[in-house]
């Protein structure tokens, strides 16, 4: 059984302008230890596909589908069932550190405070592994940081921390979303790596979301590219370097910096991603794609397969796109 299983996941939120079609019949399965990509533009429905899965969308927003963690239905489940699962089952990390720490407590209180609660822990057992977490994730001299404020931490640093939060519960699934983009490019790395190792060690499975392609070659085995809020292209990684099928992946990896080319200028993709309140029928990349033809705007593309373990939604043939 996979661990987690979603099917024809949608999300809508409603506006005082209308209803915004955010995630649009999204499938996915990952197995225990497996480790998947998502990425796409801004506004391709990334993160709401996580917010949907963890139970966390905003009000006005409403997911349906399915979605089966181990087996069991968490799509708009009762807290008694969500509960127990974000604490142990699927932890998330955020593109803010801010976003998952209380400024006003020492990071000590905050993460003892998971363990507390949902491991019964006394708090001094508590705290000694929270020592141990920040020790895993390389936070020199834990034993004594641990005592600090949240803003007492570098950014980089402040990440690091929210990682170990995170993975205090041992999870069987990580949701990252962003986790690197509020740093700069050598802490980036460096982030990347310890994720990478602490994914190893615990054999966790990882969903990393992120706009950067380059991201995910070092650290994905499988990759989903998301356009409003369909999936376009989904295959292996390897061969997705090699050989990226759907347009709009071309599109992304022609815009990756390569340190071979440096100075040279990057080929952003013409155009902007679709407003999803006014969703086109047909498929959504076809207004900015360079191969596109009538018939592209007609009707929507199923996603299927064109070769063994990889899917596109397209309607011109790998033929016709050499
Ligand atoms: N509460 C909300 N109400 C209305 N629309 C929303 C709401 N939250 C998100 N959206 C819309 O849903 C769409 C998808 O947003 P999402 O946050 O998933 O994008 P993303 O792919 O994560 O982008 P980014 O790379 O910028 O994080 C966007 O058009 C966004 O404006
Ligand atoms: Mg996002």
């Amino acid at each position: 059984m996979a661990l987690l299983d979603v099917k024809d996941l949608r999300v809508a939120f409603k506006t005082a302008d209308g209803v915004v079609n955010a995630v649009n019949g999204i499938n996915l399965s990952l197995q225990r230890g497996q480790t998947l990509g998502i990425v796409g533009e801004s506004g391709s429905g990334k993160s709401q596909l996580a917010f949907a899965i963890m139970g966390l969308l905003a009000r006005n927003g409403t997911a349906t589908g399915s979605v089966a963690f181990d087996g069991l239905q968490i799509l708009n489940a009762r807290a008694e069932v969500i509960n127990p699962i974000r604490a142990n089952g699927i932890a998330m990390i955020f593109q803010d550190p801010m976003t998952s720490m209380n400024p006003y407590l020492r990071v000590s209180d905050q993460m003892a405070e998971v363990l507390v609660h949902h491991k019964g822990m006394s708090m001094t057992d508590a705290v000694a592994e929270c020592v141990r977490m920040l020790d895993a994730v390389r936070i020199p001299d834990a034993k004594s940081r641990v005592r600090l404020y949240p803003h007492e931490f570098s950014g980089g640093m402040r990440q690091r921390v929210m990682i170990a939060m995170a993975l205090l519960c041992k999870p069987d699934l990580l949701i990252a979303d962003e986790p690197t983009t509020a740093l700069d490019v050598t802490v980036q790395a460096q982030i990347m790596r310890l994720l990478r190792d602490l994914q190893r060690d615990l054999g966790m499975a990882t969903i990393l979301i992120t706009h950067d392609l380059g991201v995910v070659a070092g650290f994905c085995e499988e990759v989903i590219v998301m356009y409003g809020g369909q999936v376009m292209e989904q295959s292996p990684v390897d061969p997705l370097f090699a050989a990226p099928s759907h347009p709009y992946t071309r599109g992304l990896l022609r815009a990756i910096p390569r340190v071979d080319q440096l100075g040279e200028e990057l080929a952003s993709i013409p155009g902007t991603p679709p407003n999803m309140m006014r969703a086109p029928k047909g498929c959504p990349f076809a207004p900015r794609c360079e191969a596109a033809v009538a018939a592209c705007t007609d009707q929507l593309n199923a996603l299927t397969e064109f070769a063994p373990s990889r899917k596109r939604a397209c309607n011109r043939t790998v033929e016709e796109l050499e």
